[in-house]
């Protein structure tokens, strides 16, 4: 039985809050099953999701592709990727009931006799393994790909569901590559799906600590009177990557950090970290409040110093070279393509008003960290007399989103021993490690279950991802204009001109 959701049904019965949210009889297809999104994550989150009891017996998993593979060769695939990526331990029991649900259609998008071998694949899984017309078809592929899988689903019947059931899509990012584009590829989405039925994903939601920025604002009392204008300085959005850009280039030239990052993840950590306290943690209320929030955002006038866009090097570490972005594999060499970006942001209300938000993002730095820094005012008084007020930093609440993921405060305290009263900087911190013994679930085990439940609040609206390149566009024009970014030192904190932009706001990032 579908349990609600304990995010949309805040009347139940505080008990049952607890019992497991278990999906029904369905099934998910994936085109695009032989990609990188689903052998490193897709399908070790389905597996993890039946080994922890939450996929009914009667589940199906579909790979559809282009590669002339049988069912007996995918299901060998899919193994292979749970036994390397799984999160919970490998059971034989699991696997056994998983794979005996496992199918593989071989075709091409274009491919209409493709298209209807796949209606039979889930007419036989509705017959033989009991998946009751229910159906996902996750689209885990170009955007290009999108108008004509649609049409495909449309045309085959796969798209329409029968009395009692259901057929939901699910859209892997980028959702456009600017307002206009992102319009058309909802049009097409649109024509074939009822909008309830579409689920955008966008995998930093699917995170445990950034369901936590709810939890620590909402559920508490002490930070609310905080949180707003008359304390808060401005607020660092920092999600910095050791990695380059793997073998995605065909995906990531022309796109960039900011497209591919600050647009989706990053303004979505933003609204949550801005937004005022929704009625319930419903979709519809939730969405409610962020896109206050996405709507209320300012540009700075003069992006030239506000918004700072770079390219990581090549760089020899000893005897070792470190390709630069140029040097990545099928990377074009005269590429513009930025791997770093930072902007400042304002949000025009009376909670934020003069309250900076800066989001920045990039390729190949220090050390691997997404956080949220809320730094606060300066007391207006420091009567320290041995302390210099500059070795004291500004208080701040950091919501680490990983790794190590929990939260840290950041205050003065006495330095001891001394005979006066000097202060300096310390830490107090809350560890999930620490804190739970259970692990947390990946972001894509938990968005996979909610779409099989049907449970949206955890997916951005077609508002919010138009919102979001309404922000991003005029910033993209503006670079479009500029040439070659300036190059960055890989393995640092990022390029001299992000430092300069803090910096002319009397202001400096934080080193994570
Ligand atoms: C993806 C981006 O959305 O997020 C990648 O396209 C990035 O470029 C990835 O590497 C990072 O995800 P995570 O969960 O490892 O922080």
């Amino acid at each position: 039985m579908h349990q609600p959701s304990p995010w949309t049904n805040p009347l139940r019965d505080p008990r049952d809050l607890r019992l497991p949210r278990i999906a029904g009889p369905c099934s998910l297809v994936i085109f695009g099953v032989t990609g990188d999104l689903s052998r490193k994550k897709l399908l070790p989150a389905v597996y993890d999701l039946a080994n922890r009891g939450l996929l009914p017996p009667s589940f199906g998993l579909i790979g559809f592709a282009r590669r002339d593979w049988t069912t007996e060769h995918f299901i060998d695939v899919v193994k292979e990727a749970v036994r390397q990526r799984c999160r919970t331990p490998f059971r034989e029991s699991t696997w056994t009931n998983l794979s005996q649900g496992i199918r593989f259609v071989q075709g091409t998008f274009d491919d209409s006799a493709a298209f209807e071998r796949l209606s039979d694949t889930v007419a036989e899984l509705d017959r033989d393994r009991g998946t009751r017309g229910n159906h996902a078809f996750y689209m885990s592929v170009p955007p290009s790909a999108f108008p004509v899988v649609s049409r495909q689903l449309a045309a085959s019947g796969l798209s329409h569901s029968g009395e009692g059931a259901w057929r939901r899509v699910i859209i892997e990012k980028p959702f456009g590559r600017d307002l206009a584009t992102a319009k058309d590829l909802d049009r097409v989405v649109s024509e074939v799906f009822d909008p309830s039925s579409v689920f955008r994903i966008d995998h930093y939601l699917g995170k445990e600590t950034v369901q936590n920025i709810l939890a620590l604002r909402f559920a508490n009392s002490m930070y609310e009177p905080i949180w707003n204008s008359n304390y808060v300085d401005h607020v660092q959005i920092t999600m910095a990557e050791d990695i380059g850009i793997g073998g995605r280039a065909g995906y990531y030239d022309g796109i960039g950090a900011a497209r591919d990052v600050i647009q989706n993840h990053l303004l979505q950590l933003m609204a949550l970290t801005a937004m005022e306290e929704p009625v319930s943690f419903s979709a519809a209320d939730l969405t409610a409040e962020k896109t206050k929030v996405l709507s209320a955002v300012r540009l700075p006038k003069d992006l030239s110093l506000n918004a700072a866009r770079d390219q990581c090097a090549e760089e020899w570490q000893g005897s070792h070279k470190i390709v630069g972005y140029l040097g990545e594999k099928g990377i074009d060499p005269s590429s513009t393509t930025e791997t770093y970006a930072a902007i400042r942001l304002d949000v025009d209300t009376r909670r934020w008003a003069g309250v900076p938000f800066y989001p920045r993002t990039g390729k190949r730095l220090g050390k691997r960290v997404t956080e949220i820094a809320v730094i606060f005012k300066r007391a207006p008084h420091l009567p320290f007399e041995q302390t210099a007020v500059r070795e004291l930093g500004n208080n701040a609440i950091v919501i680490r989103v990983q790794p190590d993921e929990g939260v840290t405060m950041r205050f003065g305290a006495k330095v001891p021993g001394g005979t006066a009263m000097e202060v300096r900087d310390v830490s107090m911190d809350f560890s999930y490690g620490r804190s739970f013994t259970e692990s947390s679930p990946e972001a894509y085990e938990r968005l996979i279950l909610d779409v099989l439940l049907g449970d949206p609040p955890l997916f951005p609206t077609t508002e919010e991802v138009n919102l979001s390149w309404r922000i991003l566009d005029p910033i993209e024009e503006f670079w479009s204009t500029l040439g070659q970014p300036q190059p960055y030192r890989s393995g640092t904190w990022g390029p001299a001109e992000s430092d300069a932009m803090l910096a002319r706001d009397g202001r400096h990032w934080r080193m994570p």
